[in-house]
């Protein structure tokens, strides 16, 4: 089964490859060939639990996009952090559409409830990093609260009271903590 799953993969993403390959008179470059390899959604398990993605990335990339609301990015690398932490985001809301190694991941991630707030997620994350490109302090607050709604959101409806993998997330700065 596993083989068959892998096969239907190969042939799928070689077709896709060879419709995105140039003619071949634009080009000399051989046309690539699909790896052998060719890992599937349906295969797909992260290493660690959707608990832990909470914690060690979604909180972590959206704290900084609040801050810089309320304390503005100084210097252009503050700036190119911030766009950073925006595209671990968008990167967090696919991650949390593939279920891990928690003991709720495979329910959450099958859920559509779930994968469309979690998709919501990736979309706002792309919209902080337009905002954050184009340095707008008002359209960066903006998303920030977007971001406040989906967290919220989906606390509500599927956050257990006591984290399953015991992961608790930091609380996020305010504005306090930056005073001197
Ligand atoms: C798609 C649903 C979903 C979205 C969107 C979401 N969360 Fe979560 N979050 C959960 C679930 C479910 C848990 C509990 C995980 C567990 O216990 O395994 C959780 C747990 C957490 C935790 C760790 C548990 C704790 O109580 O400290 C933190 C921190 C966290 N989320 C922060 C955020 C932040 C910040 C956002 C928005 C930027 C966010 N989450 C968006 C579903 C979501």
């Amino acid at each position: 089964m596993k083989y068959l799953i892998g096969g239907v993969a190969t042939v799928v993403a070689g077709g896709f490859l060879a419709a995105c390959a140039p003619p071949a008179n634009e080009s000399s470059e051989p046309v690539a060939q699909p790896a052998p390899q060719i890992q599937t959604r349906i295969e797909n398990r992260l290493p660690v639990s959707l608990n832990d993605v909470m914690v060690a990335m979604v909180n972590q990339a959206a704290d900084p996009i609040w801050v810089a609301a309320w304390r503005e990015p100084e210097t252009d690398a503050d700036w190119r952090e911030l766009e950073r932490r925006s595209t671990q985001l968008v990167l967090a809301g696919t991650l949390l559409t593939v279920p891990g190694t928690g003991p709720m991941d495979d329910q959450w991630a099958n859920d559509p409830a779930w994968v469309a707030l979690a998709e919501r997620l990736s979309t706002v994350g792309r919209d902080a990093v337009t905002a954050v490109r184009a340095r707008n302090l008002e359209a960066i607050s903006g998303v920030g609260d977007d971001i406040v709604e989906i967290c919220e959101a989906c606390h509500i409806a599927f956050k257990p009271d006591i984290p399953t993998g015991g992961q608790f997330g930091e609380l996020s700065p305010t504005e306090a903590d930056f005073e001197e």
